[in-house]
């Protein structure tokens, strides 16, 4: 690239809503130059669904997101749907599979994802620059001038793609929040979310001997309530279950475990359990749900030992209670180090949700995770990223 560049659209960020964006400006006729600091483009798209992208989710509807204004994402969401996406995906001959309800997956690899937005980007005649550091970002007469590591580039237009904070070895920086503030804007209080919680040392102390053990279960707390399996880690609980709990979660709550979500009336099944098999520990019962390492330590945990003639029906009822309603509290999250993503970000209701223009700033414009939009778990985000990047370059 020459030490000084001019170009129609500059976008910062070569992840998913940024690659959306500038292949679908490009074809527009635009001139179009992605910049990104990372050496590879869509490193979280490679790193994605376990290495197979859950790339949408076709059940998407506005209340699969978090935001402050719960109503900014239905624009774009209605006007670029799962199945847009879908269509280009089937055209570049990529298989999927639907592994839950709705979530699409990629059957071979997420690289595949990536290979169609780098693919797009190509045909359409985006340029993507990689390893470029941005110093400096000015407003000019009739557009913006950037300051970069390699060189100045100006431009009509500016898409800020920058993603949130979680990953930081992916690349992820606040540069989108910093400059959200450049602008005027207001960038709500960010903190991690679909991230695995941390335990209290006592929690943690019989938990952690259960590493890697995963059961169905349903989490929950103060307005959310997730039916999915909980994974037990050497950290503390992660699993589908606690990775959704947690967007919702604020420290100092609890989170409530029902351990028994398939049985609705425990204390009927325990009462006809002690008639029937009256030597039997409870133990036994238990492990026609759990594995045999999870019924022993929930018995040892909560002190079930002995035989069931020697549980009275008040003993047996708070053994279904505590089955029903296990209640912690988190000592934390691992943060954003692990966090699937980031909650909060620029407040949306500086910005058009038609074409993600800032509207105090004409030409500057933000656009996937770096605002305050975020997905629940299950391919909502990159939904989002899809959904604004496009509405966004077709607007450009
Ligand atoms: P994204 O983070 O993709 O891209 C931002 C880009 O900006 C990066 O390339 C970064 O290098 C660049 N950048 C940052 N700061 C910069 C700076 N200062 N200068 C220049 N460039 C800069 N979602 C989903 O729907 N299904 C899934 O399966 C998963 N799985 C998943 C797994 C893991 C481990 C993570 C961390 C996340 C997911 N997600 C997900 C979430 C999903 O990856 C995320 O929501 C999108 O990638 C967000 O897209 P953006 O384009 O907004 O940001």
């Amino acid at each position: 690239m020459a030490a000084s560049t001019e170009t129609d659209i500059v976008v910062i960020g070569a992840g998913a809503a940024g690659l959306m964006c500038a292949a679908t400006a490009a074809y527009q006729g635009h001139r179009v130059l992605v910049l990104d600091h990372a050496n590879k483009a869509g490193k979280k798209i490679l790193m994605s669904g376990g290495g197979r992208c859950n790339f949408t989710n076709l059940n998407t509807t506005p209340e699969h997101f978090v935001s402050a204004n719960p109503h900014f994402c239905k624009s774009a969401l209605k006007r670029y749907s799962p199945w847009h996406f879908v269509e280009l995906v089937e055209r570049h001959g990529i298989e999927h599979v639907e592994k839950a309800p709705g979530q699409l997956f990629c059957a071979e690899s997420s690289k595949e994802i990536l290979g169609v937005l780098l693919t797009e980007c190509e045909w359409a005649g985006a340029e993507i620059v990689l390893n470029t550091a941005i110093k400096r970002v000015s407003k000019t007469d009739n557009g913006f001038s950037l300051a970069t590591s390699a060189g100045t580039i100006t431009c009509q237009k500016l898409v800020v793609a920058c993603g949130g904070l979680s990953i930081p070895t992916m690349g992820a920086t606040g540069f989108g929040y910093q400059l959200a503030e450049q602008f005027g804007l207001t960038v709500l209080p960010t903190r991690a979310g679909l991230v695995p919680f941390t335990l209290q040392p006592d929690d943690k102390a019989w938990l952690a001997e259960l590493s890697g053990i995963s059961t169905d279960v349903v989490a929950s707390t103060a307005h959310a309530r997730f039916a999915e399996p909980m994974l037990i880690t050497h950290r503390g609980l992660s699993g589908p279950a606690m990775l959704q709990v947690s967007s919702f979660w604020t420290p100092g709550q609890g989170v409530t475990v029902d351990w028994l979500p398939q049985v609705v009336d425990p204390v009927a099944e325990l009462v006809t359990e002690r008639q029937r098999h009256p030597n039997r520990g409870l133990e036994r019962w238990l492990r026609q749900y759990f594995s045999q390492r999870l019924a022993a330590a929930l018995t040892d945990q909560f002190g079930w030992q002995g035989n069931l003639q020697q549980f009275s029906n008040e003993r047996l009822s708070a053994v279904a209670a505590t089955l029903k309603g296990w209640s912690f509290k988190p000592s934390g999250t691992e943060g954003y180090r692990t966090a699937e993503v980031t909650l909060g970000g620029v407040d949306t209701d500086a910005i058009s949700s038609k074409n993600f223009e800032v509207k105090s700033v004409p030409g500057l414009h933000f656009i996937g995770e770096v605002l305050d939009v975020t997905g629940q778990l299950g391919g909502f985000n990159f939904q989002w990223a899809w959904a604004s990047g496009w509405c966004t370059g077709q607007a450009l």
